[in-house]
């Protein structure tokens, strides 16, 4: 073997085998498995008023509504238990009340069932429990597995291709909730720019390929535009370190609720070139 054909064994080695093996979220932690993945629990309020903790699924959300809807017209924070959501902004109509008033009707023609309120009934009861789950034994509507069954598979995090799964019309997340901010972009998105490769400074590590277009399809423009990236000239970013792709830039979605950064080929997908 030459050393260029050792340098490209070892480099898809490391993406397909070593990586994986070592890191799911970045450090040592236990692997979530797929219903896991994605999940987020609130707790700076609930255990001190004498409530569980809350438990909130990506994987049920993301089928009914786009990233955009919560985490720019919602104002979720997109880091654990940083929105600080208290019952009274859920029961004023914010945050999870937006949705779980009581009222607003879905498009399976289901009602989402009301949030924190503050009389309660022995009849409320079971419904703060569907929120205010965490430790507890509480009935779901929503069967993880049979869902998954249903889409294209993927390697890691949900183990479900949610790209495809948008593409294919599987699932069919809405990108606005009416009377919250009106229709989405009324004239259109802007046009995202052409995909493009960015070129790791490692010699014979496959070039990432970033679409616009596809992330477009969950996260708009205005989720990565201007907060996580300025849109600069794309030359700029080579400056940057690897650090920050994988954990602060890319890595803002690619930790928990994307597919996980352990997934090396998904974006370094472009064979390298010597
Ligand atoms: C129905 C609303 C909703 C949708 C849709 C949604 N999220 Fe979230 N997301 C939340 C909430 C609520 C939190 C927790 C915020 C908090 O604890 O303050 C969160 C947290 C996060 C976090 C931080 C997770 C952690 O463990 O720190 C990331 C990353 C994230 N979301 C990304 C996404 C992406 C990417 C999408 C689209 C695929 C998405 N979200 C769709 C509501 C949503
Ligand atoms: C953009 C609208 C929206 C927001 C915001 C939202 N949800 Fe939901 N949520 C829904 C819908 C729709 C369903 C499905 C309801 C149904 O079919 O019964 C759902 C389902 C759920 C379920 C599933 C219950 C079960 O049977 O397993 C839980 C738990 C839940 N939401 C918690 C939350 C929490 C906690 C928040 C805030 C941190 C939140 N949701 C924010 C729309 C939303
Ligand atoms: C749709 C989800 C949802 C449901 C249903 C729900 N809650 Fe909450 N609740 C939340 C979230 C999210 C928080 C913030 C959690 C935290 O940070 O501890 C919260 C926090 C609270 C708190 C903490 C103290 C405070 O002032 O913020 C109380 C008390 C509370 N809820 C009461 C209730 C009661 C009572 C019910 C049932 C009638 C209920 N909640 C049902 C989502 C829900
Ligand atoms: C998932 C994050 C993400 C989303 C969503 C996103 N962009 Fe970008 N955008 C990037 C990255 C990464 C770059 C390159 C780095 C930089 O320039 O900051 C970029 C660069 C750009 C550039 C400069 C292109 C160049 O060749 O220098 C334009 C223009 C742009 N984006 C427009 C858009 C538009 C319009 C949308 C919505 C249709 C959009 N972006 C959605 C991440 C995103
Ligand atoms: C705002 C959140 C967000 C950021 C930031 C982000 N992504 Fe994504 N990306 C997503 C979501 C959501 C998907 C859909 C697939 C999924 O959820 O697993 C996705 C899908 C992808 C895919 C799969 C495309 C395909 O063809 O199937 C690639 C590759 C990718 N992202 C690369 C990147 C790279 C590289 C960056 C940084 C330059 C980046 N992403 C930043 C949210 C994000
Ligand atoms: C979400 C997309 C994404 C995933 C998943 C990903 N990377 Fe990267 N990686 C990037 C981006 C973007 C860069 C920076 C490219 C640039 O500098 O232009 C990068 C750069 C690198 C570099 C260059 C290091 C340096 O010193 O600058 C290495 C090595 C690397 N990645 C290895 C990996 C390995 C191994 C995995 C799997 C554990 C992985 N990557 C997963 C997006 C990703």
């Amino acid at each position: 073997m030459n050393k260029k054909a050792i340098a490209i064994a070892i480099s898809i080695l490391l993406l397909a085998v070593v990586y994986p093996c070592l890191a799911q979220t970045g450090g040592r932690q236990k692997r979530p498995l797929p219903y896991e993945y994605g999940r987020v629990v609130i707790d700076n309020y609930s255990e001190q008023a004498g409530l569980a903790p809350v438990v909130f699924e990506h994987w049920i959300h993301r089928t009914k509504f786009t990233c955009r809807v919560c985490h720019l017209d919602l104002g979720f924070a997109m880091k654990a238990g940083e929105t600080g959501i208290t019952a009274s902004d859920n029961a004023g109509g914010y945050y999870c009340g937006t949705c779980h008033d009581g009222k607003r009707v879905f498009a399976e023609g289901k009602t989402a069932f009301q949030a924190c309120s503050k009389v309660v009934t022995e009849e409320d009861r079971k419904r703060c429990d569907r929120c205010h789950s965490w430790g507890k034994e509480v009935k779901s509507d929503f069967d993880f597995f049979a869902f998954a069954a249903l889409l294209p598979r993927g390697r890691l995090g949900n183990g479900i291709d949610w790209m495809a799964a948008e593409e294919l019309g599987l699932v069919k997340p809405a990108s606005s909730l009416d009377g919250v901010f009106g229709p989405f972009a009324p004239y259109g998105l802007p046009e995202p720019p052409a995909d493009f490769a960015l070129h790791p400074p490692v010699t014979g590590l496959p070039n990432i390929i970033f679409s616009h277009e596809k992330h477009a399809a969950w996260n708009g423009c205005a989720l990565c535009h201007l907060d996580i990236f300025t849109g600069r000239a794309r030359e700029l970013i080579q400056y940057t370190t690897v650090e920050n792709f994988h954990a602060r830039l890319c890595g803002v979605c690619h930790t928990n609720v994307a597919f996980p950064r352990a997934d090396c080929q998904r974006c370094h997908s472009e064979p390298a070139q010597f």
